[in-house]
């Protein structure tokens, strides 16, 4: 492969910022050789703000995939056409990274993983809270021995509602607040138990006029699940898009010789009293006057930076990415997803299918 892994993006909004950010901190690794947006304008828009110009542009994605010579596709796309773009993406010979969640149904995510492995290809997973150094940091104070013996967890991603007009239709989407936000908290604590969960019973606000505030919302806007994992420790994973004044993601860790906090939105060591207010403060947060935390690096500190850079050394090496970052375990969050909404819709607790095999 060439010094440079050649990056294909597909999608030019939200999370096209995060990732291209991240690709702009690893020039010495990646090159991006093409946007490709439905929206005329949108991929130089996106390309101009970081500063490219020796870039192609395309409307459709099939025709980019066709016609760019690249070495991995970005996907960042709404959820329902994850699917397909890496379907394609494959069927071309491309790997793939695709934005969470892996797709809107367990089948397409099962197909995409056979896809790849048919094409001898990879498809990568972006759960950027992997890479958020707190909760690195964390992490390894744990191993340390810092708590003691992990007993509980409470994980949460919680936001005032998605800016993306596709996050309001279950068909888009996959669901609500727990396939969009939820999946976070459970990849961290999938990836940390190593996918051995035992149980879970979950409860969602059940969308549209269930809803308590987004009632124009097919998918619910407040979703919770209790976990147990098989080492005995508990966990209570929450997603909701009820909370004002910014994103909320945070952690806390309690052990038998201990407890942490992660607050991973809400940490900057910047306390802002704004009376004109300023551009920006934090992800989603409604105003900025009065008071607030102005994030520092917001998409280092979420984890975006390192990210990238993991996937084009993986894309490089012709090698998986670390677990919690593979197409596997991207397909298991989307299955616990549907096991929650299974269990709230039910009012059943529901055994880990994996345990009987
Ligand atoms: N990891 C994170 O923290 C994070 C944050 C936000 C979004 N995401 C994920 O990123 C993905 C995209 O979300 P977003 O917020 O950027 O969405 P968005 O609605 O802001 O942007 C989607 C873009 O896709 C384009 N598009 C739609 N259909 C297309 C098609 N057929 N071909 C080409 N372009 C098309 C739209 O024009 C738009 O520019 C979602 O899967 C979402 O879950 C992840």
């Amino acid at each position: 492969m060439a010094e440079q892994v050649k990056v294909l993006l597909v999608g030019a909004a939200f999370s096209a910022d995060l990732h291209m950010d991240g690709y702009s901190r690893c020039t010495d690794i990646a090159k991006i050789v093409a946007i490709c947006d439905k929206v005329p304008g949108k991929p130089a828009e996106i390309a101009e703000r970081y500063g490219l110009s020796d870039v192609a542009y395309y409307d459709d994605y099939k025709t980019a995939i066709d016609n760019v010579d690249c070495d991995v596709v970005d996907i960042c796309l709404p959820n329902f056409l994850h699917y397909e773009v890496a379907m394609y993406a494959f069927s071309k010979g491309k790997n793939v990274i695709t934005e969470k969640p892996i797709a809107t149904k367990v089948e397409h995510g099962i197909e995409m993983l056979e896809a790849a492995n048919k094409a001898g290809k990879k498809l990568y997973y972006a759960e950027d809270w992997l890479f958020a150094p707190a909760l690195n940091k964390a992490m390894e104070l744990v191993e340390e021995g810092a708590i003691g013996r992990q007993m509980y967890i409470r994980a949460r991603e919680c936001h005032c509602g998605s800016h993306s007009p596709f996050a309001q239709s279950i068909e888009f989407c996959g669901g609500g607040s727990m396939i969009h936000l939820g999946c976070h908290p459970i990849g961290f604590m999938l990836s940390m138990k190593n996918n051995e969960w035992t149980e879970l019973v979950a409860m969602t606000s059940g969308g549209k006029e269930n809803n308590m505030w987004h009632t124009g919302m097919e998918g619910e806007d407040w979703a919770a699940v209790m976990m147990k994992f098989a080492d005995g420790t508990s966990a209570l994973l929450e997603a909701n898009y009820l909370a004002t004044g910014g994103m909320e993601d945070s952690i806390e860790i309690y052990g038998t010789e201990g407890k942490m906090a992660i607050d991973l939105t809400f940490s900057s060591p910047i306390h802002l009293y704004s009376i004109p207010g300023v551009n920006y403060t934090v992800e989603k947060a409604e105003i900025t006057t009065g008071w607030s935390r102005p994030a520092v690096d917001e998409k280092y500190n979420l984890g975006y930076v390192a990210e990238i850079r993991h996937f084009m050394e993986s894309v490089r090496d012709n090698k998986d990415a670390k677990v919690g970052l593979r197409g596997i375990d991207g397909l298991e969050i989307l299955k616990v997803v549907n096991l929650i909404y299974k269990s709230a819709k039910e009012g059943v607790k529901i055994i880990n299918p994996a345990l009987n095999k």
